[in-house]
C-alpha cells in the first residue's frame, strides 16, 4: 500500500512538471526541478504520450487553425490571434531554452517515436526546430569528443577514462538512434537490430542481387536507388578525363562505374570485404583501365599508399558499418597525405538519414569537423525519389529524408 501511495505521489510530481512545461511557467518549472522530488526531473515522461517536458513545452505552441472564411473585418481578429500566437511561441522558446540549460535530452522519443524537434517540425514551428537542432549539435559534438577520450583511455589511460565512457552511453539511453554511431547505411540502432560492427560485417556472407547488396542480417549495404547520387558525386569529383581517383568501398561498383566513364589516369579501389573483392574479380574490375584493387581495410591500406607517395585528384569515401569516429579519422588523418593541393574529396552523406533532425544535426557537426580538418565544404541538394517500395526484404530503411546533401570538400585557401 505504501508503494502504491508513493507511486501516485511520483505520478503527481511528474504531471506537475509536465503541466508547468506546457504552461511555459519557467518559474514553477525551476522550483519543481530544483526540488528533485523525482529522479532526473527535467527528463520525466508522461506514461500515456511519452512526452518529456520539452515535448510538452513544444506541443503547447501548436498554432490554432486559421478560420478559412473569416468575418468581413477579420483582419483585426487575425491580428489579435497572431499576437497571441507569437506570445505563446516566445514563451515556448524561453521554456525550451531553460529546459535545455537544465540538461533536458534533445533526442528523447515519445510514444509516437518523435523527438521534441520532430514534433516542432511537424507543427511547423521553425524557430523551435532550429533550437532543437542546435541543442543536438552541441550534444553530438560533446559526445564525439568524449568518444575520443574513451579511445584515448583504452590506449593510454586504462582506468581514468571510464567515467567519460559511461557519460557518453547514458546520455543516449532511451533516445533516438545516435547518429555518431551511424555513418552510412548503419544498422545496430535502438530498435533491437543485431549490432552491426565493422568486424562482424566483414565476416558475414553477402548476397548480391540486381538492385541491392545485403549482409547476413539483411542490412542494406548498398542499393541501386542511390545511383543518381553516385553519378553526381563521381561527376563532381572527376569533372574531366585523365585525373587520378581513389575510391574507398566498392559495394555494387556503382560509383566506380561512373568514375570509369570519366576515363581516369589512375583508379585505385580499396575494398575490405572478401566477397566484394571476389565479385570484383568475377566482373573483371582488375582488368579495367587504370584500376588497381587494394584488398583490406582503408585503415591498413591508406598509410601504405601514403608511404608509396601516391596522390590523387579525387577521393571518395563510402564504407559500411563504420562509426562517425572512423569517418572523422579518415578525414582528419588520411586525406591530407593523399589528396593533391587542388584535389577534392567527397563521401556518402548518410549520417542520421533515418530522421530529418538527425540529418540536419549531422550536417552541422560534419561541417565543423571538415573545417577543423582544414577543408571547405560545398553542399548540393538532390531530391531523393519516394522509396516506399524499396525496403521490402531489407532489415531497416536507412533513408527517410527528402533531400540528399552532396558534399564536395577542398583544402581551405
Ligand atoms: C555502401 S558500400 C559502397 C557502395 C559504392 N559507393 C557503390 O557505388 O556501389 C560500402 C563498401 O565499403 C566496404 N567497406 C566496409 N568497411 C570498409 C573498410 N574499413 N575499408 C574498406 N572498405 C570497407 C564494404 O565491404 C562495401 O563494399
Amino acid at each position: 500500500m505504501a508503494d502504491l501511495n508513493s507511486e501516485i505521489d511520483v505520478d503527481i510530481d511528474v504531471q506537475e512538471i509536465l503541466l508547468a512545461a506546457s504552461q511555459h511557467d519557467v518559474r514553477k518549472l525551476r522550483t519543481l526541478i530544483r526540488s528533485n522530488k523525482v529522479p532526473d526531473p527535467v527528463n520525466v515522461k508522461d506514461s500515456e504520450t511519452g512526452y518529456s517536458p520539452l515535448h510538452a513545452a513544444i506541443a503547447a505552441c501548436e498554432p490554432d487553425e486559421q478560420p478559412t472564411n473569416g468575418e468581413p473585418n477579420g483582419i483585426h481578429a487575425d491580428d489579435a490571434g497572431d499576437n497571441e500566437q507569437q506570445k505563446t511561441l516566445d514563451e515556448g522558446i524561453n521554456t525550451v531554452k531553460f529546459l535545455l540549460q537544465e540538461g533536458a535530452i534533445w533526442n528523447d522519443l515519445d510514444l509516437k517515436n518523435e523527438t521534441p524537434g520532430c514534433l516542432a517540425r511537424r507543427l511547423g514551428l521553425t524557430e523551435l526546430y532550429e533550437l532543437m537542432v542546435d541543442a543536438g549539435v552541441r550534444a553530438e559534438l560533446l559526445l564525439n569528443r568524449l568518444e575520443g577520450y574513451e579511445q584515448l583511455s583504452d590506449d593510454e589511460e586504462e582506468n581514468e577514462g571510464d567515467d567519460n565512457a559511461e557519460t557518453a552511453e547514458t546520455t543516449t539511453a532511451t533516445t533516438a538512434p545516435d547518429a555518431s554511431e551511424e555513418t552510412s547505411r548503419e544498422a545496430g540502432d535502438s530498435t533491437g537490430d543485431p549490432d552491426v560492427t565493422n568486424p562482424r560485417y566483414l565476416e558475414s556472407n553477402l548476397t548480391f542481387q540486381n538492385d541491392r547488396l545485403l549482409d547476413e542480417d539483411q542490412n542494406g549495404v548498398m542499393m541501386a536507388w542511390e545511383s543518381d547520387i553516385m553519378a553526381k558525386s563521381a561527376k563532381k569529383l572527376l569533372p574531366t578525363p585523365g585525373l587520378r581517383v581513389l575510391n574507398i568501398g566498392h559495394g555494387m561498383g556503382i560509383v566506380d562505374g561512373f568514375f570509369q566513364e570519366q576515363s581516369p589516369a589512375a583508379h585505385h579501389i580499396v575494398e575490405a570485404h572478401p566477397d566484394v573483392v571476389a565479385e570484383m574479380k568475377r566482373k573483371g574490375w582488375h582488368e579495367k583501365p587504370g584500376v588497381q584493387i587494394h584488398q583490406g581495410r582503408w585503415q591498413d591500406v591508406l598509410p601504405k599508399l601514403v608511404e608509396q607517395g601516391e596522390t590523387f585528384d579525387a577521393i571518395y569515401y563510402d564504407t559500411f558499418a563504420e562509426s562517425y569516429a572512423d569517418f572523422r579519422e579518415f578525414m582528419s588523418e588520411q586525406v591530407i597525405g593523399l589528396l593533391e593541393p587542388t584535389g577534392q574529396f567527397g563521401f556518402f552523406n548518410g549520417m542520421g538519414a533515418d530522421r530529418q533532425i538527425s540529418y540536419d544535426v549531422y550536417q552541422k557537426v560534419v561541417e565543423m569537423d571538415v573545417f577543423e580538418a582544414g577543408f571547405d565544404v560545398d553542399w548540393e541538394e538532390i531530391r531523393v525519389p519516394k522509396l516506399e517500395g524499396e525496403w521490402s526484404g531489407v532489415r531497416r530503411p536507412y533513408w527517410v529524408v527528402d533531400n540528399y546533401r552532396l558534399p564536395t570538400c577542398r583544402y581551405m585557401d
